[in-house]
Formats: C-alpha cells, sequence, structure tokens
C-alpha cells in the first residue's frame, strides 16, 4: 500500500491534497456554456426538477454534513422547503411526506444500512422521485434509486471522509443550482455561482497551502481533552464536520455549536483551556458571528479563528491563531473553509500517534445496523 499512498504519510492526507481534482473530475462535463447541464441527473430529470414542490435528504456520518449544507443552498436559491435527517432516525419514524417532494439521499458507499433502509422505505411513502449523491455507481443505493448523480471522488481508503464530502457537496450545489434555475432563481446570480463553482478546485488548493500554519498550530491541541468548534448558516454544518473529523481520529471531544447558541450553554465551558475554533467567512452573518467570537475572547477561551483573507483584520483574534483563507465567493466557502479543518484534525492525530486511517471502533461502511 506504500505505492499507492505514494509520497503521503497516510491516505488521509494524500485525499485532502487530491480535492481539487475530485472536485475538478465532478464538475466534468457537468457545466456547459455557463450552465448546469439538467441531463446530469438522468432521464425525465428535467420535469423532475420543475415539479419538485419540496426536498426530503437523508444520510449518515459525514455525509449527513453536506445535507445540512444543502438545505441553506435550496432553501434560499430555489425557495423550496428542504428537510435534512439521519437515515436511522427517518427509517423508524412515521414521516409526514408533501405532494411532489424528492427524496435525496447521500453517501459516498451507497451500501451504508440504514441510507438504504431509508431509501427502500421512502419507496413506500409515496416521493414524487428518488435521487441519490453517491460516490460508488455500481452500489444498492444507486441501484435502488430513480435518478442519480455520481461524485467523482475515486476510492477513498481513510475512514475519515474528506473528499468525498467535499465532492458531495459540490453535487449537491449542482442539483441546488438546477432547482433554482427550475423555480426562479435570477439569471446574473446563477451565473455567479457557476463561476464560483469553477473557481473551486482553485481556491482549494488555496486552502491546502494553508498547511504548515495549521500544522503548527495542531501542537497545541495534543495535550487538550475538548474542543468547541463555531459557525453560522452554512458553516454551521461546516463547524460540526470539523468537530467529527478532531474526534474520529485524535479522540478529543469536540462538538460543534451553531454560534448563536453559545449563551444558551457552551459558553460555560469556555475558560483559558479550551480552544475554540470559528469558521468566520465574509458572508452575511460575519458581523453576527464577531460578536460570538467577542463573548469567547472576553471569557479567555483560547480562539482559533478562520477568516476570509478580505475581512481578517476586523475578526477578533490571537495573534498567530488566525488562519486567512483566500476569497473564494460566499457560496462555495463551506467548502473551502472544510480544508483547514481536516487537515487540522489530522496533524493532531498525527501528532497524538493515532491510526489516522482506521480510527478505533470505526469502519469505512457501516453495512449492518
Ligand atoms: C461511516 C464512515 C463515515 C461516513 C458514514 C456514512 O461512519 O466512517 O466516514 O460518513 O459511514 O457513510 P456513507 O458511505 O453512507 O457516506
Amino acid at each position: 500500500d506504500a505505492v499507492e499512498r505514494g509520497e503521503y504519510r497516510h491516505y488521509m492526507l494524500k485525499e485532502i491534497h487530491e480535492q481539487p481534482q475530485a472536485v475538478t473530475d465532478t464538475l466534468e462535463g457537468r457545466i456547459a456554456g455557463g450552465r448546469v447541464l439538467t441531463e446530469i441527473f438522468g432521464v425525465g430529470a428535467k420535469d423532475m426538477l420543475t415539479r419538485t414542490r419540496a426536498v426530503q435528504i437523508i444520510a449518515c456520518g459525514t455525509s449527513y454534513h453536506a445535507g445540512l449544507v444543502a438545505r441553506y443552498w435550496i432553501e434560499s436559491l430555489a425557495k423550496i422547503p428542504c428537510n435534512v435527517e439521519i437515515a436511522s432516525e427517518y427509517r423508524y419514524r412515521e414521516s409526514v411526506v408533501m405532494p411532489d417532494t424528492l427524496f435525496v439521499s447521500v453517501s459516498q458507499s451507497g451500501e451504508t444500512a440504514d441510507t438504504l433502509a431509508a431509501l427502500k422505505s421512502a419507496k413506500a411513502r409515496g416521493y414524487l422521485a428518488t435521487l441519490a449523491i453517491c460516490n460508488v455507481p455500481e452500489s444498492s443505493i444507486v441501484r435502488e434509486s430513480d435518478l442519480s448523480l455520481m461524485t467523482r471522488a475515486g476510492p477513498e481508503i481513510g475512514v475519515a471522509s474528506t473528499k468525498a464530502f467535499t465532492t458531495q457537496l459540490t453535487a449537491l450545489a449542482l442539483l441546488a443550482f438546477e432547482l433554482g434555475r427550475h423555480h426562479g432563481l435570477d439569471e446574473a446570480r446563477y451565473a455567479d455561482l457557476v463561476r464560483q463553482l469553477e473557481g473551486l478546485p482553485g481556491a482549494i488548493n488555496g486552502a491546502l497551502a494553508l498547511d504548515g500554519q495549521i500544522r503548527a498550530l495542531a501542537e497545541r491541541f495534543v495535550t487538550k481533552q475538548h474542543a468547541l468548534f463555531l459557525g453560522r448558516g452554512t458553516q454551521f454544518p461546516i463547524a460540526m464536520e470539523g468537530a467529527l473529523k478532531l474526534k474520529e481520529i485524535s479522540y478529543i471531544h469536540a462538538e460543534a455549536y451553531a454560534a448563536g447558541e453559545l449563551k444558551h450553554g457552551p459558553l460555560a465551558l469556555v475558560d483559558e483551556e479550551m480552544p475554540v475554533i470559528a469558521v468566520a467567512p465574509n458572508d452575511h452573518l460575519l458581523e453576527k458571528l464577531k460578536s460570538n467570537i467577542e463573548e469567547v475572547r472576553a471569557r479567555g477561551g483560547e480562539l482559533y479563528v478562520l477568516a476570509d483573507a478580505d475581512v481578517a483584520q476586523q475578526v477578533p483574534h490571537a495573534d498567530g491563531r488566525l488562519i486567512v483563507l483566500p476569497p473564494c465567493g460566499e457560496l462555495v466557502a463551506p467548502i473551502v473553509f472544510t480544508v483547514p479543518l481536516q487537515l487540522l484534525a489530522y496533524h493532531v492525530a498525527v501528532l497524538r500517534g493515532t491510526d489516522v486511517d482506521q480510527p478505533r471502533n470505526l469502519a469505512k461502511s457501516v453495512t449492518v445496523e
């Protein structure tokens, strides 16, 4: 396996660095003349997109976090309601299906038992159609779905998902744009969004260049027992994903909070010992987030701030613990800001000497309940 890992010490690190290419591959042949091609979702997709009046997304683990980001995109671009649920909850719950709801399952492997069971039960619940966002074309979830859009991440070996996640977000962005276009999204806005997506591989490369700085910061986490991740809007699920990565491979207890919830509990945990990682892109929620960051600083929390180059200096931070990302556009920012969080978890785990690619008690694909 040393050959496949090439120059990289772990599959996870290799897969983190493959993200610009994986995203390029996921976009390849799917956009032409500034438009997402409707046919990429399969036969009958145009009719399906036009008729869709609501979306239900189902997934587990990291794929669930991709679904949570997509909800913000779909509701803001297409103005249609979108619900996201963990597959193991959905499958045993009596849910109410509104007419013309599209069921979307998100899965890297296409074999996760709970997601597959949720999909099978959805068929009896009266959905408009089922769509799989998946990385394995011959998988059970793709075979069971009416329509599919493949992520083209290539094989992912590290148990902690990285390139599968960013390509899922890329594919879900294509879906959100297309739903938007069939539901009255403004042409100029649409064109700008497509441009942001086309610039995504370059922006991810810019984020990967932060590796050295993040490796140095990771040393401060080695002796920590806990960490708190904060975000708002689409960056809230990214904070959740950052916390999941850290706990999966470094075994540090990490929690993510929507920054506005800080005052409803987690603020009580903040002291000089608590690292708090805030994800602060230049979006419409920045002012709100700044005051949440200030709340942490005032209580002596050990702040780490991820911010856009254009606004970085306005965001409260501690010297040396500000991580500046290249400007990339609000829509793709959650994808770009994921990368430094993956690198942080990776370097902390390496420093703590854990088995990065095969964390204890976890499996790459959970095919039994
Ligand atoms: C396991 C993996 C996770 C993954 C989850 C869902 O828990 O360790 O990395 O996110 O399953 O897997 P799926 O293949 O359905 O995306």
